[in-house]
C-alpha cells in the first residue's frame, strides 16, 4: 500500500507517517519550500520515507505529485491551522484550508484512478463554534450538531468539508472526513496554548533550578554575598529572591476560561487511519468525551512542575484574545467507537504530564548544552 500525506512535517502528519510505515505503508509526504529547517518531527523517519516538494495551493503541482505516486490512500492535513493566525491572514487560511483541499480533490477526480484512491480530510470541532457559549457537561458535539463557525480558519474548514460530502455524493470518491477535536503532543506547534504552557514551565523550571546557583556572587575580597539587588520590581518578570539581578518574563495568555476537548494526537492519528479502512467513506467526531478550561490544564501543568499558586507567573495580554471565541467543546465519538473501535488510550492528565516532563527535559538539554559550548 502507498500512501500520500500532505502536512508530514506537522504535529499530527509526523505521527501519522510513523503509524502507516509501521504498518507496512510505502509513505510519500509532501513539503513545500520554506527558508527554515521543517523537519524536525520527521527526521528520525525520513531514510524511511519519501520526501517530495509542493505546496497544495498550487494545483499543478497537487496533481503531478498524485498522478506520479499513484497512491491508495491521501491524507490531507495540510492548513493555515492556528484559529488566531486566520484573524490576521484570512486570504491565506482560506487558500491553503478550504482551496488546497479543493485542488487535491479535482486532481484525484481527473487522475484516472478515483475509484482506488481513498481520501481523508483533516475537518475540526473548530466547526461547531458558538455551539454551546457557557460549559455544561450534559451538552455534547456530535455528528448531528450544526455549524457554527466563529473563525476565518473554521468558516474554510466547513467549506472543505462539504467539499469532500460533496465529491464524495457526485462522482463516487472514497472521501472521509475526521471532525476532530482538538488533540496535542510533546510535538504539538508553540504557538496553541497547551504547548505554550508547558513549553514555558520547562524554561522556568530550568531557569529556576539554575538561580539556586547564581543567587549569591563573589565580592572582591572572594567571598560570598547576595547578589546586586534589582534597580526596580517588573510586573511582568518573576523575582523569586530579593537578590535576583534578572528575572524570568511572566507567561502571557489570553482567555483561560475556554473549554476544550484535548486529546493526544496518537490516539487520533490512529482514528484517521482506521476511518480509512472501512468499506464506505463516511465522516466521524473524534474526542475524549472530557472537557477541561484552559485555567484546568495550568492548574495540572503547573502542579506537575511541583507549582501549586500560578497566578503570579501569569498575565494575562489582551493580544491574545481573539476577536471570537469558541466557548466550549466536547465531543462524543460513539459512532467512532461503535464503528471503528476506537478508544482513546491517553487521558487527559497523561496528555499534561507528557507535556510538562518532555518540555522540562528538553530546556535542560538545552541549557546543558549551552553551558558546553
Ligand atoms: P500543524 O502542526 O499546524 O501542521 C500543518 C501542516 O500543514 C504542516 O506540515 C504545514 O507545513 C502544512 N502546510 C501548511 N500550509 C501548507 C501548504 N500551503 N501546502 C502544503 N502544506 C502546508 O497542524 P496539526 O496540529 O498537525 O493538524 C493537522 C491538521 O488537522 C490540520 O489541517 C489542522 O487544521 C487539523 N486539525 C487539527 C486539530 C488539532 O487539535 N491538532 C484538530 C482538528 C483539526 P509546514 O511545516 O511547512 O508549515
Ligand atoms: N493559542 C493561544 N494562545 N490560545 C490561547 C491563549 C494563547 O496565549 N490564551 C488563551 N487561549 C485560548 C484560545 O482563545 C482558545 O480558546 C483556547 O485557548 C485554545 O486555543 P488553541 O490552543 O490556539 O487551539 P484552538 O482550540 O483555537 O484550535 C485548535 O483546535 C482546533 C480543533 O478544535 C487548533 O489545533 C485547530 O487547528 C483545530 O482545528
Amino acid at each position: 500500500m502507498k500512501t500520500i500525506i500532505f502536512g508530514i512535517t506537522g504535529q499530527d502528519g509526523s505521527y501519522l507517517a510513523e503509524l502507516l510505515h509501521d504498518k507496512g505503508y510505502e509513505v510519500v509526504g509532501v513539503t513545500r519550500r520554506v527558508s527554515v529547517d521543517t523537519l524536525q518531527r520527521i527526521n528520525h523517519i525520513l531514510p524511511q520515507i519519501k520526501i517530495v516538494e509542493g505546496d497544495i495551493t498550487d494545483a499543478f503541482s497537487v496533481s503531478n505529485i498524485i498522478n506520479q505516486e499513484e497512491p491508495d490512500e491521501i491524507y490531507n492535513l495540510a492548513a493555515q491551522s492556528h484559529v488566531g493566525t486566520s484573524f490576521k491572514q484570512p486570504s491565506l487560511t482560506w487558500d491553503v484550508t478550504a482551496g488546497g483541499v479543493l485542488n487535491i480533490l479535482e486532481a484525484i477526480r481527473y487522475s484516472g484512478r478515483k475509484e482506488e484512491i481513498k481520501f481523508y480530510q483533516a475537518s475540526s470541532s473548530e466547526m461547531f463554534g458558538k455551539n454551546y457559549t457557557v460549559c455544561d457537561s450534559q451538552k455534547y458535539q456530535d455528528e448531528d450538531t450544526p455549524f457554527s463557525p466563529q473563525s476565518p480558519y473554521a468558516i474554510a474548514k466547513l467549506a472543505a468539508h462539504h467539499l469532500v460530502r460533496n465529491y464524495r455524493d457526485s462522482y463516487g470518491i472514497f472521501a472521509c472526513s475526521g471532525i476532530l477535536f482538538n488533540h496535542e503532543s510533546e510535538r504539538r506547534g508553540e504557538k496553541f496554548v497547551t504547548r505554550k504552557i508547558t513549553k514555558w514551565i520547562g524554561q522556568f523550571a530550568t531557569w529556576k533550578g539554575n538561580q539556586l546557583f547564581i543567587q549569591k556572587v563573589r565580592n572582591q575580597a572572594g567571598e560570598w554575598v547576595d547578589g546586586p539587588s534589582r534597580k526596580e520590581d517588573d510586573p511582568d518578570m518573576i523575582y523569586l529572591h530579593p537578590s535576583d539581578e534578572t528575572g524570568f518574563p511572566k507567561l502571557r495568555l489570553g482567555n483561560l476560561d475556554a473549554f476544550r476537548d484535548w486529546g493526544h494526537a496518537e490516539d487520533y492519528v490512529r482514528a484517521m487511519w482506521l476511518m480509512m479502512q472501512q468499506e464506505f467513506p463516511d465522516d466521524y467526531v473524534v474526542a475524549t468525551g472530557e472537557t477541561h478550561s484552559v485555567r484546568d490544564f495550568l492548574n495540572i501543568a503547573f502542579a506537575h512542575a511541583g507549582v501549586t499558586e500560578w497566578d503570579d507567573y501569569v498575565v494575562i495580554d489582551p493580544q491574545f484574545y481573539r476577536p471570537a471565541e469558541v466557548d466550549f467543546l466536547l465531543g462524543s465519538s460513539d459512532k467512532a467507537k461503535s464503528n471503528l473501535g476506537w478508544n482513546p488510550d491517553v487521558s487527559f492528565e497523561g496528555l499534561v504530564h507528557r507535556m510538562v516532563e518532555r518540555d522540562i527535559y528538553e530546556a535542560r538539554l538545552q541549557r546543558a548544552h549551552l553551558q558546553k559550548v
